[in-house]
């Protein structure tokens, strides 16, 4: 399988496999996690799926259920009141903890908030997303007020991290998060400890969120070359 292929798997797998109708459901960002929202939105198109509430945790995946017309709520909302049952995302990378990094489409803070909020999360992803250690060969997004673009780079580079602002495509100078904030990506050197950065990184001033995902135990939907499927809890 290609890795379009691949993302197709394991997105349709783990929706069929986890969303129920009446489920307060948060739907993450990604090229993996739009094949969560198309599967969903095609499961209540032909009435298999009923009564859920859907989070989107960016433009993106609010554009995307609006194609499929999925009732989306802000998670303030009544229907959601903060908590949800089930978030599914996408990730950067994957330990062998399916411990994660997140945030490679900036979308991190949201997709942060969801995952904490939910009873259960999971991760689709595929193969090539496994590594050893976390925020190596994929940096790490840190969302930073504007006003501490330089101050957290260098507070992070006292932890070892090695930041670089990122910069937008199709605009001139950074891409500005939908919050309005700066993005960070910083690599660590093997054998950093997530659990240990998740918690620093937040403590630096001007920090918003970073992309370390180590505080909830996903299950993964990890689609493999060969089309099938490993599960890991
Ligand atoms: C969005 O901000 C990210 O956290 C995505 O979930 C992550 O980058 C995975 O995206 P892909 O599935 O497109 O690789």
């Amino acid at each position: 399988m290609n890795s379009d292929e691949m993302k197709v798997l394991a997105g349709r797998t783990a929706a069929d496999a986890l969303v129920k109708s009446g489920m307060k459901l948060g739907l993450g960002t990604g090229s993996t996690a739009v094949h969560v929202i198309n599967r969903v939105g095609e499961l209540l198109a032909m009435g298999a799926l009923k009564d859920i509430a859907v989070f989107p945790t960016s433009f993106q995946s609010l554009m995307d259920c609006e194609k499929w017309k999925i009732p989306v709520f802000t998670l303030n909302a009544p229907e959601l009141s903060g908590g949800l049952d089930l978030t599914i995302d996408g990730a950067d990378e994957v330990d062998g903890e399916n411990r994660c990094v997140k945030g490679g489409g900036g979308a991190l803070l949201v997709e942060k908030i969801a995952a904490y909020a939910s009873s259960s999360y999971a991760l689709v992803a595929d193969e090539r997303k496994f590594v050893r250690s976390l925020g190596v060969s994929f940096p790490v997004p840190v969302e930073v007020v504007p006003e501490a673009r330089l101050s957290a780079a260098r507070s992070l580079a006292a932890l070892g991290g090695e930041a670089v602002l990122r910069a937008a495509l199709r605009k001139a100078g950074p891409v500005i998060t939908e919050h309005g904030n700066l993005i960070l990506d910083v690599r660590f050197k093997e054998g950093a400890d997530p659990v240990f950065f998740e918690e620093e990184i937040n403590r630096i001033p001007g920090v918003v969120e970073n992309g370390f995902f180590t505080k909830i135990r996903p299950v993964l939907y990890a689609a493999r070359r060969d089309g099938t499927i490993e599960t890991r809890k």
